[in-house]
């Protein structure tokens, strides 16, 4: 009986034991964090300045606790089936959280599938997948800015631009004639930041008249081309232009320059991204104006969740997120660019 009872107790010692390391494990008590990263396109200016800013973010918050950090960074290169294919390689490999910039942004689930499966979480930032799939798991997270607030303020920075110099409407015909460098078709910061921009404008009384446009992808070279076309078709018409990203706002001013037009000949660029060339470019005067999408915030934002995912024991009770995280886009003018360019280089 007695040696029953003592078998028994060392039984019990040992499934408590079990038990807890199992826990330990599953809440993340971590001496190390490897995390895998797969890019849409890592050429894509903004997204490499993104996640270089992450890099650092990650290292130093695994300083802070001694925990050592590893990353590895896929490129999908415009492909959702390379990505799914680098998703699942990188979970072989041992990665405790994803960070997915996803492809094809209504095309999510087979990453959300193979995590879910080997309980690997995801965060997915700037191309935002569609709430539903999001909501397939408590696990799976999105880290981005807020498309409609960039229009705005674009929009916003272009009226008090063209209100404060007259010289704008070239033709003096009290209306802006404008053309618009838009982002990849589908992306949920194209078409929005077109409209909200836009519509601004016209609710501040601006009379506005639209040319014409040219689809770029983000992409300063392929700007530069459509830049060319409709220069050759409205000549110098043109008087303003919105472009959806600082990348394809300076590819435009390329175009100009590729055709030794005069300064009085150029219109005024407006940007988004403030990224560390479109900075150069607002204060050299050449950009009138860039909305910044918070890169360091983003880095930041997504940095603190991997800490939080792999080392607070109730990661989901973590007030300091939910599924979905906006982060505040700012205006950026000749006035303050000087304040932006000491944040993107300190957190370098
Ligand atoms: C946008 C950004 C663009 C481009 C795009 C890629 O938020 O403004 O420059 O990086 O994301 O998804
Ligand atoms: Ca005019």
């Amino acid at each position: 009986m007695k040696q029953k009872k003592f078998w028994k107790l060392i039984f019990c010692g040992v499934a408590v034991l079990l038990l807890s390391a199992c826990a330990k494990t599953q809440t993340g008590d971590a001496s190390r964090i490897y995390v895998g990263i797969s890019c849409y396109d890592q050429t894509d200016v903004f997204i490499k300045e993104l996640v270089t800013s992450f890099e650092g973010e990650l290292k130093r918050n695994g300083d802070n606790k001694d925990i050592s950090t590893l990353v590895t960074t896929r490129d999908a290169a415009d492909s959702q089936r390379r990505q799914n294919t680098q998703v699942k390689e990188l979970i072989d490999a041992g990665c405790n959280v994803l960070l997915v910039n996803l492809v094809d942004r209504t095309d999510s689930s087979e990453i959300i599938e193979l995590a879910k499966k080997k309980k690997i979480p995801v965060i997915f930032f700037n191309r935002e997948p569609v709430t539903e799939d999001l909501k397939q798991w408590n696990k799976l997270y999105y880290v981005g800015g807020n498309a409609k607030e960039s229009g705005v303020m674009q929009g916003e920075l272009a009226a008090d631009f063209i209100r404060g110099n007259n010289d704008v409407d070239r033709n003096r015909d009290g209306k802006i004639q404008y053309v618009v460098l838009e982002g990849e078709p589908g992306h949920q910061d194209a078409i929005i930041r077109t409209e909200e921009a836009v519509n601004t404008l016209k609710a501040s009384g601006i009379k506005l008249e639209k040319l014409g446009y040219g689809v770029a992808n983000w992409n300063r070279s392929q700007a530069q081309n459509r830049m060319l076309q409709l220069i050759n078709q409205y000549q110098n018409k043109i008087e303003l232009v919105l472009s959806n990203n600082d990348d394809m706002a300076l590819g435009g001013i390329d175009a100009y320059a590729k055709l030794n037009r005069t300064e009085s000949s150029i219109p005024v660029f407006f940007g988004i991204d403030g990224t560390d060339e479109g900075l150069v470019a607002v204060k050299q005067g050449l950009l009138a104006g860039t909305v910044y999408n918070d890169k360091e915030g983003q880095a930041k934002k997504m940095a603190d969740l991997v800490m939080m995912l792999e080392t607070n024991d109730n990661s989901e009770k973590d007030s300091r997120f939910t599924q979905q995280n906006y982060l505040p886009y700012a205006k950026i003018t000749k006035e303050n660019v000087a304040d932006y360019q000491s944040t993107s280089s300190s957190s370098r």
